[in-house]
């Protein structure tokens, strides 16, 4: 009983004071790289019972780790002490990444060796932080020498690299060289191949898919991609990786559960990253990992405003409806004053020859009056003062009315037209046809939205029905030589629609034009798959390009202007167009037809009393 106590003390004595230089090192490392969590793998010994003890660590067994490893490993950020007699685990998928830090102890007997073949086999990435620890020998026994080891990328057949990063020993701590931040160290890919996946809508037949991304011809065509794509070779030249591009179908969008275009890919594993800028989407957040926003897209309805409401008479509105009224009864009330007076005139003067207004007082009467208002003379005067005096009050007012009804008709003329389309509820409301831009983001935004005036602007303009067998999804050439020809209004992506008008539209179409914002400008970023560890990478080497002004250059070379209304547009007088005059040329025409008509009817009536006679 007794000798078998002893025995045990002396082996716990020794092996403390074999590891202590061993635990305390693990400790201070952990420490100094400011890790409070340490789950440590290895063969359940004493050594591991101490380590646990010291620091708040989790004790794995060998046989434990298949089961437990997931589950005890994702639920904290741990550092990790790993031994090398633990190279079991190679094939399961332990978590490379810079979540978790892993130092790999060498079994003392295996001499200042890196396990070059083991690391070969561990699926590192570039955002890997593992250590490996060599203790020294003989004199520098206390002393370990540290390696940072990483792979750009285990997957995509990269080459292991191993830095030196410094060494622990007791007396000084850790010295660590690699203080550099870790991506800008890594920063060199040396010529690996990243997958990259782009949507081209609109690629012409007689230059092929490079030529037409990098050159700035025809920029109003796919705009935000071949934007994205500059960026990312600025990307590839500051990471020294190589480029190797895919044609994705579009986007990607959630129909029916699952995404399709390069989401779909990067859910795939075949894209890592995508060279075309995504939009913010909720679905999205799940399943990649958005970098860096720099392009921004922006889209409307432009339509050419229509210069007044339909079913108004440019030739009634200078007045409202109650001064035309107004007007009709004070010209109705003249003419009876007139009458009467000319009926006083009668009773007290007697008739005089040749006088109309006194032979025909009725027709007469309102002959002054409607030549009143309409600015014009008679001969024939009423004679009595009171008659003078309601025919003098008739000019008068008649000459302020027609003063101010001129002074508004030329002003309406010369002024700007108000603007009364300006919402979604108004273009809903107008006589406006309205067209998209053959987009997949326009078909998601209209199946996705949840605004009401947007839906009833689908149903009653964009959906199909009786009159409409036929969506009315246009190219933008198309829908915007619709928008020219007017009453035609078309979603449509500004960056391509600025070009097409300001290579097609003349100064007067322009300055009709109307933007109203179906969606607000989108942000859109760049994106790598979902857990890609070159997110943090791409990021910062986004970062890098945009700050460094690169972005500012490209958006002077890929965005197209606003084509502006000259100042001077609105001095110039709108001429007055055939549909405004017609009113007059239709009245003088039915005056003309109504004269001709009583005309035959009288000579009719003439012929046939002189028959009858
Ligand atoms: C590291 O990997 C684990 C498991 O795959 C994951 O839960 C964690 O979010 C990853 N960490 C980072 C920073 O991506
Ligand atoms: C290995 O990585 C270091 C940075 O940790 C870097 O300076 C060096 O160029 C890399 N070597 C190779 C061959 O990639
Ligand atoms: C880029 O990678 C290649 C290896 O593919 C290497 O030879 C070259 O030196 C690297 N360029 C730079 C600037 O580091
Ligand atoms: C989605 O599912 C519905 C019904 O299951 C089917 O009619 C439709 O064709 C599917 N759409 C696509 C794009 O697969
Ligand atoms: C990259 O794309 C090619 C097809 O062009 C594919 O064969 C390969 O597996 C992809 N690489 C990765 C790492 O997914
Ligand atoms: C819209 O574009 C798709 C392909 O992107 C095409 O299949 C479809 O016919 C187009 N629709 C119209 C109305 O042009």
């Amino acid at each position: 009983m007794i000798k078998s106590f002893y025995l045990i003390l002396a082996l716990v004595l020794e092996i403390i004071k074999a590891d202590e230089i061993d635990v305390r090192f693990a400790r201070n490392y952990f420490e100094e790289r400011g890790i409070r969590q340490i789950a440590a793998f290895g063969c359940w010994n004493p050594y591991v019972g101490k380590l646990m003890a010291a620091a708040r660590a989790v004790m794995l067994h060998t046989s434990l780790i298949k089961s437990n490893l997931q589950t005890l490993l994702f639920q904290n950020p741990l550092g990790v002490r790993w031994y090398y007699g633990a190279a079991q685990f190679i094939g399961d998928r332990l978590p490379f990444n810079e979540s978790y830090f892993w130092l790999l102890k060498m079994a003392d007997r295996s001499n200042e060796q890196l396990p070059l073949d083991l690391l070969d086999q561990l699926p590192l990435s570039i955002n890997a932080e593992v250590t490996v620890a060599i203790r020294g020998r003989g004199r520098d026994s206390r002393r370990y020498d540290l390696y940072d080891v990483y792979n750009p990328s285990y997957r995509h057949g990269g080459s292991l690299n191993i830095t030196k990063m410094g060494y622990w020993d007791p007396r000084g701590g850790l010295r660590n060289q690699l203080t550099q931040y870790k991506y800008k160290r890594r920063g060199d890919l040396r010529g690996m191949n990243l997958n990259f996946s782009i949507v081209v809508d609109f690629l012409p037949n007689t230059v092929d898919l490079m030529t037409y991304l990098t050159t700035p011809i025809n920029k109003h065509l796919d705009t935000m991609h071949r934007y994205n794509y500059a960026l990312t070779q600025q990307l590839r030249d500051y990471y020294n990786f190589t480029l190797n591009l895919l044609r994705g179908t579009t986007w990607g969008y959630l129909i029916n559960g699952s995404f399709n275009g390069i989401v779909g890919d990067m859910i795939n594993g075949i894209v890592d990253i995508g060279a075309t800028p995504f939009q913010f989407k909720p679905e999205r957040i799940d399943v990649m990992e958005y970098t860096v926003q720099a392009y921004m897209a922006k889209a409307a309805i432009i339509f050419r405003h229509p210069k007044r409401q339909q079913l108004s008479n440019s030739f009634l509105e200078p007045f409202s409806k109650h001064v035309w009224c107004l007007t009709i009864i004070i010209g109705i009330l003249n003419w009876i004053l007139l009458y009467i007076t000319i009926k006083v005139e009668q009773h007290f003067i007697g008739n005089a020859a040749n006088n109309t207004l006194l032979t025909q007082p009725e027709s007469e009467t309102f002959l002054i009056t409607s030549a009143a208002i309409c600015q014009q003379g008679l001969s024939d005067t009423p004679r009595i003062n009171s008659g003078r005096i309601v025919y003098t009050s008739l000019f008068l007012w008649a000459m302020l009315l027609y003063q101010f009804y001129s002074a508004s008709i030329v002003g309406s003329l010369l002024s700007e037209k108000p603007r009364f389309i300006r919402t979604i509820k108004d273009l809903a409301d107008s006589h406006l046809e309205v067209g998209i831009e053959n987009m997949s983001y326009n078909h998601d935004f209209f199946r996705t939205t949840s605004d009401k005036n947007v839906i009833d602007l689908f149903e009653r303009k964009i959906s199909l029905n009786k009159k409409r067998n036929k969506f009315p999804y246009y190219t933008a050439e198309e829908g915007l030589r619709k928008v020219q020809k007017g009453d035609f209004a078309f979603q449509v992506d500004l960056a391509t629609a600025y070009k097409i008008i300001t290579d097609t539209f003349n100064e007067d179409e322009i300055c009709d034009l109307q933007e109203i914002e179906l969606f607000a400008p989108k942000h859109t970023a760049t994106c790598t798959s979902k857990h890609s560890p070159f997110k943090k990478m791409m990021t910062y080497g986004l970062r890098q390009t945009i700050e460094h002004g690169m972005s500012r250059r490209l958006n002077t070379i890929w965005y197209e202007k606003k084509p502006v209304c000259p100042e001077s547009h609105n001095s110039t007088p709108i001429p007055v167009n055939l549909q405004d005059f017609s009113p007059a040329l239709i009245m003088i025409t039915a005056a003309y037809f109504f004269s001709i008509c009583l005309l035959l009817v009288e000579n009719l009536i003439k012929k046939i009393m002189h028959v009858k006679k």
